[in-house]
């Protein structure tokens, strides 16, 4: 069975995202190294264990998770299409069915917010689960001051901690934020296009989606 265990030990998946890391690293943008890749992939497998999924979707979730952003090897634009194609030919190469590799495929095609739809339980999960990862060790480049920063820098940093929680009928991301970098209204503002994916995910999944930052409900 091909599993998250088997995907981290291919050398084909080892070679292509140190490459897709090197060229996050000569853009300057926020991280999407296996830090990245191995939370999304932890989330979006625990966000649909939360809703009582079976064994088998939460394996595709947790495999199309580790390997969402393998297409920044080839280039940031598109990266969604291009990695899912990348994906598909990694599992089907690897002995995975094609119909369980194409459920991959499209989750991984779906996830970026600007093309990306909800379409399955598994690119729904996906899609949350990318979203949710805000934290400041995701800015590499040097900044002296936050005014400097663009506009993901300055979400990632005043960042402290973020995490999922789902309930029945509710999966709400809980962000915690250094108030004196960035405000709450301007994280709510920063990050409406992706909340309002989020929410479109989580009606997919049949729950609502909550944003919780600092202990206050936004939405
Ligand atoms: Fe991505
Ligand atoms: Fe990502």
């Amino acid at each position: 069975m091909i599993d998250l265990a088997t995907i981290k030990a291919d050398g084909e998946v080892e070679a292509i995202m140190n490459m897709a890391e090197s060229q996050i690293r000569a853009l300057g943008i926020t991280e999407h190294s296996r830090r990245h890749a191995g939370i999304v992939s932890k989330w979006s497998g625990e966000i649909l264990r939360g809703l009582g999924a079976d064994e088998e979707r939460i394996r595709l979730a947790e495999i199309a998770g580790y390997l969402h952003d393998i297409g920044n090897c080839i280039n940031r634009a598109d990266h969604a299409q291009s990695g899912a194609l990348l994906a598909y030919n990694i599992l089907t190469r690897l002995g995975m069915d094609s119909r369980s590799a194409a459920e991959i495929m499209m989750a991984i095609g779906n996830h970026d917010e600007q093309y990306g739809t909800p379409v399955s339980d598994v690119s729904s999960a996906l899609i949350i689960a990318d979203k949710a990862d805000v934290h400041k060790s995701r800015v590499k480049k040097e900044i002296r001051d936050i005014r400097d920063a663009d506009i993901h820098d300055r979400v990632n940093l005043a960042a402290e901690r973020s995490y999922l929680t789902v309930e029945e009928g509710a999966i709400t991301l809980h962000i915690q934020i250094d108030d004196k970098m960035c405000s709450v209204m301007d994280y709510f503002e920063i990050y409406f296009v992706r909340m309002k994916l989020c929410r479109k995910a989580a009606k997919f999944l049949g729950c609502r989606f909550s944003l919780e930052i600092n202990g206050t409900v936004l939405i």
